[in-house]
């Protein structure tokens, strides 16, 4: 048996493990199927292209969390790819309502929506071959992410794959392919790290494979300047509510020098909220678990997050 308590590797996705999601049912194309009939055609234009949006989004106290900022970038995402989704924001709740419903899920539940340009005639790369489309499916499961994460901080590895500029892939499409991020995750793991710190392509830190990236200096905030990184709906939270509180918060250059001597480090994203860092290549990022000014901001977060359930259940009456 090992000690060390990263050997079987951390990620900013870790669940508590529930046994519940081995029936869980799945919405795919308008049905609601177990998980084990839950399948899409290997012409698929998401399985064969990756060429598909999705969005992470959860469930709390019977609504999704901020559900018009993460229809906002889905949208704005297929239209920049001509992808029609075919519904409206209203209709696409309906489906996650159903889904969560089927499931009897009212909170801590996950949602992963993936909408594809659908089945092809051929198996080739021309969008006019997609037929048949969108594939829509949202897979919803009981999820609570991991304490032992939110203990113990994820460990980065800086890594040479960086999330670039918008004229190749724009680092904003939350796209189906994720091979760019997957790659700097591999040499991350490869490094012994959890998870891989990307820079942007001038070399300042701009994100992790899987989150958005904070730093912590002298009760400062800094973040990169959101130009090589994914529109993050909870880092644009985690902004607004340092500014409305008075923390100062900062999107500009800055290097790995002064994300080594930060006082903390830590991640955002839908599904974590916020996560510490504990380390990045190896160097102890402040006392190397959640720091003050990331507590203060999880806090803040939870109070958002429950003033916007309250509003959306206002808003349905
Ligand atoms: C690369 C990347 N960065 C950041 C995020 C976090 O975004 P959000 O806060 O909207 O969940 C995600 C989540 O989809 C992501 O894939």
């Amino acid at each position: 048996m090992t000690t060390d308590p990263h050997a079987a590797g951390k990620t900013t996705h870790d669940a508590e493990e529930d046994i519940r999601n081995r029936d869980i049912l799945i919405y795919v194309d308008g049905d609601l199927v177990h998980k084990d009939d839950a399948k899409v055609s290997v012409y698929d234009s998401g399985f064969m292209l990756g060429d598909g949006m999705w969005e992470g989004m959860r469930l709390y106290d019977g609504e999704w969390a901020f559900f018009d900022e993460h229809m906002d970038r889905l949208f704005n995402s297929c239209k920049a790819v001509s992808l029609d989704i075919g519904k409206t924001p209203v209709q696409i709740r309906e489906i996650l309502d159903r889904t969560a419903a089927a499931n009897g899920m009212t909170g801590d539940a996950h949602c992963r929506l993936m909408i594809t340009r659908g089945r092809k005639a051929k198996p080739f790369q021309h969008p006019g071959l997609s037929k048949w489309g969108p594939t829509i499916v949202a897979i919803v499961e009981h999820s609570r992410p991991s304490e032992d994460v939110q203990r113990r901080g994820i460990r980065l590895a800086s890594v040479p794959q960086v999330r670039g500029l918008p004229h190749s892939q724009d680092p904003k499409f939350n796209s189906h392919s994720k091979l760019n991020c997957v790659i700097a995750c591999l040499q991350a793991e490869q490094a012994g790290a959890d998870e891989a710190l990307m820079l942007d392509p001038h070399g300042f830190v701009n994100t992790t494979n899987a989150c958005n990236f904070f730093i912590v200096r002298r009760g400062e905030v800094w973040t990169s300047t959101g130009d090589y990184c994914m529109n993050g709906v909870t880092r644009q939270k985690v902004i607004d509510l340092c500014r409305d509180n008075g923390i100062p918060v900062f999107e500009k250059n800055f290097s790995l020098y002064e994300a080594y001597g930060a006082d903390e480090a830590f991640l955002t994203g839908t599904f974590g909220a916020q996560t510490p860092v504990a380390s990045i290549d190896g160097k102890q990022i402040g006392d190397g678990a959640a720091g003050p000014v990331m507590m203060r901001i999880r806090a803040l977060y939870k109070e958002l997050v429950v003033r916007n359930v309250a509003d959306q259940k206002a808003a349905r009456l």
